[in-house]
């Protein structure tokens, strides 16, 4: 593999952990309002996330390259709204999608046809986390701070279960 591929991708490794702690701190954040529905489908995106570094990870491994973890900022740990969470979610996952597209681009462009496949999962993955955010937040906005409504979410989300999106 290319050293500017490599490059990429153990990039995209730690941003996948970062995205890991974000996650995992939103379902702290809930949490600690007694939001456990929130809180579990945060903590099941956390887990996720970090399916999605370790994929990258074993990638590396596999075309013959050495993963590199690097620093992972701290993540934000307070939100005004039950709202406010998931807005910072759905604009992270559009992040996500930016960063993809890049590594995309790059192995388009370096003639690496193998990380362009590999890449595909995440293309279809982002489209699908992008959409699932967006519906929460739209749902959220009707909702607003009526308890019924957000009592009725929390229930909602909580069902969520390990490799399924509950929404
Ligand atoms: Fe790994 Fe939510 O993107």
């Amino acid at each position: 593999m290319k050293q500017v591929i490599l490059d990429a991708i153990n990039q995209q490794i730690t941003r996948e952990m970062f995205s890991s702690n974000l996650y995992l701190s939103m379902s702290a954040f809930y949490a600690e309002k007694n939001l456990n529905g929130f809180a579990k489908w945060m903590e099941l995106q956390a887990a996720e996330e970090m399916q999605h570094a370790l994929k990258f990870f074993h990638y590396v491994l596999q075309r013959g390259g050495k993963p590199v973890i690097g620093a992972i900022e701290e993540p934000k740990a307070e939100w005004d709204l039950v709202l406010s969470v998931f807005e910072d979610a759905y604009h992270h996952e559009t992040l996500v999608t930016g960063w993809i597209n890049e590594i995309y681009a790059l192995a388009k462009a370096e003639n690496d046809y193998a990380t362009e496949n590999f890449l595909q999962w995440f293309i279809e993955e982002q489209v699908e986390e992008e959409a699932t955010a967006l519906e929460i937040v739209e749902k959220l906005k009707m909702i607003g701070e009526n308890p019924q409504g957000l009592f009725f979410m929390d229930n909602l989300l909580g069902q969520r279960t390990a490799g399924a999106q509950a929404n």
